[in-house]
């Protein structure tokens, strides 16, 4: 079969272009921590107040047992509730997000916490904040008039400050 050479070239700059991607892919996905949210579990949006996991009262910052942080973040037009939260910097910190109405989405600039929110679904993703800092959140699925305003923020303070709180919390002293 006869294959004329400059359609050759083209053929190996395509594979070429392909590899590459698939290259920054996996780099990101093996050590950047970048990867689509596939824990597929399903949530009835229009219950999301009467549900254990998402009632108002949970929403926000909690540590488990052993001392692992998990935020839960309920999303809506046009915002993210809670409205501000407080977590510590270089802590990895499991975020779960509902949406209570229609299709977002939440990004968080200089971290891999990019999802949509799909509504009927939780969107979990781990993250680390490397610095202390005013993060700002935003909606990055277009999702009505007020799109442009959905926006929140999450306050990073030092890891040695938040353990001091949750101590504080706690009422134990350190030893
Ligand atoms: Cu919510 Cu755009």
């Amino acid at each position: 079969m006869h294959i004329d050479p400059l359609e050759k070239q083209w053929v190996q700059v395509v594979v070429g272009v392909c590899a590459l991607f698939v290259g920054i892919i996996m780099i990101d996905a093996l050590f950047h921590g970048v990867n689509a949210p596939s824990n597929v579990e399903t949530i009835d949006s229009a219950k999301l107040h009467l549900s254990e996991e998402f009632g108002e009262q949970n929403l926000g910052v909690s540590t488990d047992e052993n001392g692992h942080i998990t935020v839960r973040m309920v999303a809506g037009r046009y915002s993210f509730f809670p409205k501000n939260i407080v977590v510590p910097a270089e802590t990895p910190i499991t975020f779960r997000w509902v949406s209570i109405d229609v299709l977002h989405g939440v990004h968080v600039p200089m971290t891999n916490m990019s999802t949509m929110i799909v509504p009927g679904f939780v969107a979990e993703l781990l993250t680390t904040f490397p610095k202390p800092g005013d993060y700002p959140v935003l909606c990055n699925e277009y999702c009505g008039l007020g799109h442009d305003h959905m926006w929140s923020r999450i306050d990073v303070i030092e890891k040695e400050q938040w353990s001091t709180q949750q101590n504080r919390a706690t009422g134990e002293t350190e030893s």
